[in-house]
């Protein structure tokens, strides 16, 4: 196991009608303008956006509110919510939503404290403070309320970025599985798959002896592939929504990637065909992890096999341990098949001849990407290939 610092200083607020404490926590965590930034109408239509506001005016607290952040959130938006902040002297801010709201209300966050462009945080630049940023969430998914990312697209070149920081993880988060329940069946499976993603991003290592780790993250694992298709047969049944909310969590603070090297790459591959087609994260996941794994799986064909005997219930072939795991890959596949989801270019609406084009943009040129295999751009454009 590699050395390693954690630091996961969020306050999660977990469990029903928890919302309407809002402006309890943002008290104790000293908000005295508060930013309450959400999406495109959900939380407007559930009512959740009334009864927020209702507990912050109940506790005393000014607030202004910016609303209209799209899936896959925009640089435009972030650009706007900065300069509220800055105008009106905010010192805080709420982000009611998903992945998108959260992140964009991190982006608003950094930018709110610096005189230059927001942008240049995700071109590399050193991150040093943020306005402080709480979440009430309402789609299991991105783990942006525990995690220390966000990922924007700049509208000039639809680029889409992350920038990461340990004071961009949420003061504290609210956690209501109930709010999740009125969450479309193809959001819940995107979710499930994202989620799945975030740990076997972390799975897949070359760092030896890190037993406890990888048996959290076959936990966590195994937790989705239980309880994604009960939320998907009944969306209303609270106590499979909140282990999903909890493992949506877990799977992206970093409590099984600590003390071992993560990979990433398909993440990054990803987000490139999530920037140029504006599809969920998700669904593009459910695509590009498998011909991820097909590609480098001979790399340690041994953790392969031992995902597909865990996670999947294989019978492990110790005469050809490929063969397990290619099973491992295939149940993966038809899992993710089975919860509604594309697992080719084709039904995401990717084309084969942007390949080139997303090869380009991912910028790698003489460099790799990725820890467990270190990708070339020629690898990368075999892998987006393989997901043809
Ligand atoms: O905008 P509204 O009206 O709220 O509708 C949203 C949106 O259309 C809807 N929705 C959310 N909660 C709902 C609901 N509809 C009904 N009932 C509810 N309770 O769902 C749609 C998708 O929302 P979005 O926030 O885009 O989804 P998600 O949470 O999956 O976030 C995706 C974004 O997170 C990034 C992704 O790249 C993508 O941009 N990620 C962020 C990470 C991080 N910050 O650490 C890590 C991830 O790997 C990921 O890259
Ligand atoms: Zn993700």
């Amino acid at each position: 196991m590699n050395n390693f610092n954690f630091y996961s200083p969020t306050y999660f607020v977990f469990g029903k009608e928890r919302e309407n404490e809002a402006g309890k926590y943002i008290k104790r965590f000293n908000g005295t303008r508060v930013l309450i930034h959400y999406g495109s109408g959900s939380v407007i239509k559930s009512g959740l956006l009334q009864r927020v506001k209702k507990s912050l005016t109940e506790n005393g607290i000014y607030f202004t509110e910016l609303g209209g952040v799209v899936p896959n959130p925009r640089s435009g938006l972030v650009y706007t919510g900065i300069e509220l902040c800055k105008k009106d002297k905010i010192d805080f801010i709420l982000a009611v939503g998903g992945g998108s709201v959260i992140d964009s209300a991190k982006a608003i966050a950094l930018g709110a404290e610096y005189d230059g462009d927001f942008w240049d945080f995700y071109c590399g630049k050193r991150i040093e403070k943020a306005l402080p940023v709480a979440t009430i969430l309402t789609l299991t998914a991105a783990g942006s309320e525990g995690s220390m990312g966000t990922v924007i697209t700049h509208e000039n070149g639809m680029l889409k970025r992350a920038a990461n920081h340990d004071v961009l993880r949420p003061v504290f988060s609210i956690l209501n599985p109930e709010l999740t329940c009125s969450l479309p069946a193809y959001q819940t499976a995107c979710g499930a798959i994202d989620m799945m993603a975030h740990v076997m991003e972390r799975y897949f290592t070359n760092t030896q002896n890190v037993e406890i780790t990888d048996r959290l993250a076959e936990g966590i694992l195994l937790t989705i592939i239980k309880e994604a298709p009960i939320a998907l047969a009944n969306p209303s049944n609270y106590e499979a929504r909140a282990n999903l909310m909890w493992a949506g969590m877990v799977a992206h603070n970093d409590t099984c990637g600590v003390g071992r090297d993560s990979d990433w790459s398909s993440h990054q591959m990803e987000h490139e065909l999530s920037g140029l087609y504006d599809v969920a994260h998700g669904a593009g996941l459910a695509v590009m992890f498998p011909a991820w794994m097909k590609y480098v799986m001979n790399h340690d064909i041994m953790r392969f096999a031992q995902f597909a005997v865990r996670v999947w219930g294989c019978e492990m072939n110790f005469q050809q341990p490929e063969e397990t795991a290619l099973q491992g890959i295939q149940r993966y596949e038809e899992f993710a098949k089975s919860l509604g989801m594309p697992i080719r270019f084709a039904e995401l609406g990717a084309k084969a001849e942007d390949i080139p084009f997303m090869v380009k943009t991912l910028g790698l040129g003489e460099n790799t990407m990725g820890s467990f295999v270190k990708l070339t751009e020629e690898d990368v454009k075999k892998i987006y290939e393989l997901a043809v």
